[in-house]
């Protein structure tokens, strides 16, 4: 048996569920008209409306008890003081310090990391002040126009999602394209629409050894070569590299005085705030990345410091726990109102789907219950015509966070209006359902035969009792999202100490990529291979036969 099944309070939260399972949470509304200011927090600009979940005092205590139980507090400050707390890779986690501006050392095997931190942050800013002024030209003297971020994983996935979400922040003119799958078209589409002249090559990789990104890079050098007379001196001013990698940096050809380095104890999807940032700041300017980092700063000392029902990031895995664990939820809707955070869904996957779906304890015992559920989603009110069906009258409990701004960068008559009744409408909705009654109510108005009333009530009949999270914050600036990436960010930290396991490894991605690198130089055989199962043999064998 696992450790955290002989926890008293998690024996405890499984009589919870057995004794308010069936408890409709307009009724839990009814019960306590005070459960608004009990279940939800303000954070910055950002409020956190818990109250539309499914749960109450009891049980938020017993959690309350579970935390004491598992030293919660202590392995809070073990990751904040850099402490090694990625054990299999034997690593700190720090993406905390990255954006520490309160001038607390943080140490990592007894040398300060913050001075390190501060000297890469002075040098990004003096590089993108460079390119903004003017200071920093291409080869022929033009002004950068377009920046194109190539990476995969963490070091695309944040930056792509910033700055699509930053859009409305943009200045200087400057283009942000993100390339980032080994498909061909990905890096040929966007080759088509910049120019060599006044294009930056942004080649992130904290390891400067995945596969995806130095093909990608191998592409982008080549071509720019092609299109620049095949002088290798003009890759210096096109070509910057953001890694942990300094040797197969030099190996690929940048200069080291074009690196921007971090570090092994930041985590690939918990590197926005590091060098990997660059292409946010250079999109958006450096003021406004500071602000990112500084809204997420203000979340990290909400979070190390609020107890748990008023404590944002821990209420939403707090709840994350109780669905997946004791009512079964396989899945976690996120769904933005927000035309800019149509990204954050992708994002949010990698953060919480590479760290937490694990199925051994950071010790190595087999665990017998869940781990992370599916993140999935797609902003509103696109998504209200696509799998809301299924989330109001599915078989599946599927817990929605819906998020939404409620000023409009680019305000139009009364758009914004209508997209935050849909805000509104939908949580309430989810909450409420329809009852039977209600439905043969509303069809016997309408005139219906009772024939039909009858027949046509349970397909307009909705359960109700969804429970949703809703994240209301004034305007999507970079301080809000900043705030916003660390409350999930923590959020993940969170369940991962319930569940036991190491957030911050990711062994997972290994055997694909292994298996890829073996077939690769199979794809120009015909002969089938006796090791491998028919099925694989085949496909190889299809891919030959038809390649042209
Ligand atoms: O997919 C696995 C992974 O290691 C991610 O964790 C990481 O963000 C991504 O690949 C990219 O890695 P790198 O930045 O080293 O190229």
């Amino acid at each position: 048996m696992s450790r955290l099944q002989t926890i008293e309070s998690w024996q405890n939260l499984k009589n919870r569920y057995e004794e308010t399972k069936n408890l409709h949470i307009k009724d839990l509304f009814s019960i306590d008209p005070n459960r608004f200011e009990k279940y939800s927090v303000e954070v910055g600009d950002i409020l956190f409306d818990f109250s539309k979940n499914r749960i109450d005092d009891k049980t938020l205590s017993t959690f309350q008890e579970l935390y004491a139980q598992l030293n919660f507090r202590k392995k809070l400050n073990a990751m904040f003081k850099g402490e090694k707390i990625n054990n299999t890779e034997r690593r700190s986690v720090l993406h905390t310090a990255l954006r520490n501006f309160t001038g607390e050392p943080v140490y990592v095997d007894g040398v300060n990391v913050m001075n390190q931190i501060s000297d890469v942050l002075h040098q990004m800013k003096k590089f993108v002040h460079s390119i903004h002024s003017g200071e920093k030209l291409g080869f022929s003297g033009k002004r950068f126009t377009d920046i194109v971020n190539i990476g995969i994983g963490g070091s695309d996935l944040g930056p792509a999602m910033a700055c699509a979400a930053l859009k409305p922040y943009a200045k200087y003119g400057i283009q942000a394209h993100f390339v980032s799958n080994v498909d061909s078209s990905d890096i040929a589409e966007t080759l088509k629409i910049v120019d060599p002249e006044t294009t930056l090559f942004i080649i992130a990789s904290k390891t400067f050894t995945t596969q995806e990104t130095n093909r990608n890079a191998v592409s982008a050098r080549k071509w720019f070569l092609s299109k620049t007379g095949d002088n290798q001196e003009h890759i210096a001013k096109h070509f910057i590299a953001l890694s942990t990698n300094e040797l197969a940096v030099r190996d690929f050809g940048i200069d080291p005085e074009n690196m921007f380095e971090f570090w092994n104890w930041v985590g690939g999807r918990y590197s926005i705030w590091s060098a990997i940032g660059i292409s946010i700041a250079l999109f958006v300017g450096w003021d406004n990345f500071e602000a990112l980092l500084k809204g997420a700063q203000a979340m990290d000392e909400h979070f190390r410091e609020a107890d748990l029902t008023q404590n944002a990031p821990m209420m939403m895995a707090t709840l994350s726990v109780w669905y997946s664990n004791f009512f079964n939820a396989h899945s976690q809707a996120i769904i933005p109102y927000n035309y800019y955070l149509n990204r954050f869904p992708a994002f949010l996957q990698q953060l919480e789907m590479e760290s937490n779906g694990k199925s051994y304890s950071k010790t190595g015992t087999k665990l017998d219950y869940y781990t992370a559920p599916v993140i999935w989603g797609e902003a509103g009110t696109n998504a209200q015509h696509s799998f809301f069906q299924l989330l109001h009258q599915g078989s599946r409990f599927i817990p929605v966070d819906i998020l939404a701004a409620v000023n409009n960068p680019n305000p139009i008559e009364n758009h914004q209006a209508m997209l935050f009744s849909n805000v509104i409408a939908q949580s309430e909705a989810l909450m409420n359902g329809k009852s039977l009654d209600d439905a043969k109510r509303e069809l016997r108005i309408n005139g219906l035969s009772d024939e039909d009333v009858n027949f046509l009530a349970p397909h307009k009949s909705f359960e109700g009792n969804k429970p949703t999270t809703t994240i209301l914050f004034k305007s999507l600036t970079p301080e809000v999202l900043g705030s916003l990436i660390a409350a999930y960010e923590h959020k993940v930290f969170v369940q991962g100490i319930i569940w036991d396991i190491n957030s911050f490894d990711q062994w997972g991605v290994e055997l694909g990529k292994q298996l890829a690198g073996q077939i690769l130089p199979k794809l120009n055989l015909l002969d089938v291979e006796p090791d491998r199962d028919a099925s694989t043999n085949a496909l190889i064998k299809y891919y030959n036969y038809h390649k042209k």
